[in-house]
């Protein structure tokens, strides 16, 4: 949450800068600003509250003439510490306008430390926790023993910052450097010729260098246009970074023709599955290969606690079904921001899965370190490569979905659901309880998921249709037993944070116990249904519970295997999927609910990748 980046070079600073910030949109979009140094002591800075477009059109307005420099930096935000207005929105600058910053993340001793300033007599201009940060540098700056000099003033104050921060700071008399730090939020470099870049993902850059590197936890950066040093906070130069090529184009964090990138996304999960598998299975055997827990450590397990949040967490879910009927271990699945506060039972021998699209999550990121803590084996499954939940965690799984711009998750989510299915294969194969030939054909299974995706996505047309005509149900239910419970909670959760509906997701199990008091005449629910071969005595407990619900007025809208013929008769509106194992059918049930979710958002007129209130990763808890 939060975009930044940071410029210097031989080119515009503001062209870059804005393209950039139309990449980092994503990342938060309640404000937008940037900062342009002109290289004679000045610095242009103009930021507008809400969307990217409120920005260029003010400059539009008001002309950019002002922003003359090839030194530059720029936010989008995502609201933590005061409202999101133009008074909030970053650059926020110092009294005497020399010293800006842009910041991701929360100052946590903001508190102490603006009483600090205001005892000092410093006036404040924003209600947030970044502007103290850029005060104390410009405090820094003009007194004591780092007195003139910029970098040694910021490294100085972020050494008294407490909290999860990346913090990019400019001076105006010092206008061929931009400083950087970072602690638990993102922040990336890019190496250009005769430019370098920051940014807090590499699609801030990608435009213009494939060249990254990756900063380590508590480093400081400094770039200019000839390239950056790295050091700790402390200013010691011999610290790890990582540089690595970027391996995929701009043409994947672009719409690819799509009037959104979720659209673009739901169509890639065909890819996104496949690409996740790749490389996973060799000579007959799983192999996780970017893990570093050895065969022993895996056999040693006793006990997989999953932590996630979202839809990260209901992928969790489905990975208990798996897990546990593949390895015979008890499997809890956690809400990220509830585990650690709860005392869970941990040690040596328990795997923590920790499932994050972002990598940044501040609740996952708590709750990996607060397994490491007692001592747990912790796994990441994660899409984002470098980022701080796998750089913590004692190993890691990538799924390859590639970069996810909208925010509600869709292709990350299918590749979750697939290197979870691949974490529990790998544990049955190194325990025995799965022989050799069981878990090739498990893998052989999931490997044939992607053309059954590709299907599914061919046949959905009626699907937008129905949501179109649905759109303005006020409420909508979903309903699934067995692995359809966690699709059914997935579904609710796109419908409500795209669509803003309200919808709830049950275990069809659970409806006499309350919530068929909900039904009522026309009141649509969609029933994920179990295979008829594969599942029928689940199955037909379904078929009752939709002639339950029918009886009372609901409207069924039922997702149901090809040629299930049981259910049709109570369907008032049939969406078939391609039959497939049972514990694999949420690759397929999900998609339908996604393209759901998004026709009914789109045609209500609202921004499918941008839902409101809502950031791609979240930073703070
Ligand atoms: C919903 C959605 C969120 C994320 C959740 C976890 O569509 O995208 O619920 O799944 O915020 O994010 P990550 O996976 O980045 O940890």
């Amino acid at each position: 949450m939060c975009g930044i980046v940071g410029y210097v070079g031989h080119r515009q600073a503001l062209d870059v800068v804005v393209e950039a910030l139309r990449r980092m949109e994503y990342r938060g979009y309640d404000s937008a600003g940037i900062a342009v140094l002109d290289g004679a002591g000045g610095v242009a800075i103009e930021r507008k509250a809400g969307r990217l477009a409120n920005l260029e059109a003010e400059l539009a307005e008001t002309g950019t003439e002002r922003f003359v420099g090839t030194t530059g930096m720029g936010h989008t935000r995502w609201a933590t510490h005061g409202r999101p207005t133009d008074r909030n929105a970053h650059p926020h600058r110092d009294s005497e306008g020399k010293v800006a910053v842009v910041h991701n993340g929360i100052i946590e001793n903001f508190a102490p430390l603006r009483a600090e300033l205001e005892n000092d007599g410093i006036e404040f201009a924003s209600d947030t926790d970044t502007e103290v940060a850029v005060h104390l540098v410009s405090r820094a700056y003009t007194s004591g023993d780092t007195a003139g000099d910029f970098v040694e003033s910021a490294r100085k104050v972020i050494r008294r910052l407490e909290g999860a921060f990346t913090l990019v700071f400019t001076h105006a008399d010092h206008p061929d450097t931009i400083v950087a730090a970072r602690r638990s939020t993102p922040l990336v470099i890019g190496v250009g010729e005769g430019e370098t870049f920051l940014g807090s993902d590499v699609a801030a850059f990608i435009e213009h260098t494939r060249d990254a590197v990756e900063l380590g936890q508590d480093q400081v950066v400094v770039i200019t246009a000839d390239g950056y040093t790295v050091t700790d906070f402390d200013g010691n130069e011999d610290v790890p970074t990582r540089p690595f090529r970027i391996d995929w184009d701009l043409a994947a964090a672009e719409k690819g023709g799509h009037d959104y990138f979720m659209l673009k996304e739901i169509e890639e999960q065909p890819a996104a599955v496949a690409d996740t598998l790749l490389g996973h299975f060799d000579a007959g055997r799983i192999v996780l290969d970017e893990q570093r827990l050895s065969d022993q450590e895996l056999r040693d397990v006793d006990k997989v606690f999953v932590v996630a949040c979202g839809s990260a967490y209901h992928s969790g879910l489905l990975a208990k079904y798996a897990i546990e009927h593949w390895t015979r271990l008890p499997v809890e699945v956690e809400l990220a921001s509830e585990f650690r506060y709860r005392d869970p039972v941990l040690d040596r021998s328990t795997l923590v899965v920790a499932i994050s699209q972002s990598g940044e999550t501040a609740d996952t990121l708590e709750a990996v370190r607060h397994a490491k803590d007692q001592k747990a084996r912790v796994l990441a499954v994660c899409n984002t490569n470098g980022s701080q939940i796998p750089r913590e965690a004692d190993a890691v799984l990538y799924t390859r979905a590639g970069p996810e711009i909208g925010v509600a998750s869709t292709k990350a989510f299918l590749a979750q659901v697939t290197a979870n299915y691949l974490v529990g294969l790998a544990l049955a194969q190194a325990r025995g309880t799965k022989y050799p030939d069981e878990v090739a054909r498990e893998y052989r299974d999931l490997e044939a998921m992607p053309e059954l995706v590709a299907r599914v996505l061919q046949t959905v047309e009626p699907v937008r249709a129905l949501a179109r005509e649905l759109a303005h149900s006020p409420t909508v239910l979903f309903l699934g037993r067995h692995v359809g419970y966690p699709v059914a909670l997935e579904g609710a959760l796109k419908l409500k944070e795209l669509a803003y509906i309200h919808a709830e997701g049950f275990a069809a199990g659970e409806l006499k116990h309350g919530p068929i008091a909900l039904i009522e005449e026309g009141l649509p629910v969609i029933v994920v249904m179990p295979s008829p071969k594969g599942r029928a005595v689940l199955h037909s407990k379904l078929v009752s519970n939709i002639q339950e619900i029918k009886a009372r007025g609901a409207r069924t809208i039922v997702i149901a295997e090809e040629g299930d013929e049981a259910v049709r008769a109570h369907a008032d509106h049939l969406i078939e999927i391609p039959a497939a194992p049972s514990l694999l059918q949420p690759l397929l049930s999900t998609v339908p609910l996604q393209v759901f979710a998004a026709e009914v958002a789109q045609t209500r007129g609202y921004d499918v990748d941008k839902p409101r209130n809502l950031a791609k990763s979240v930073t703070v808890e």
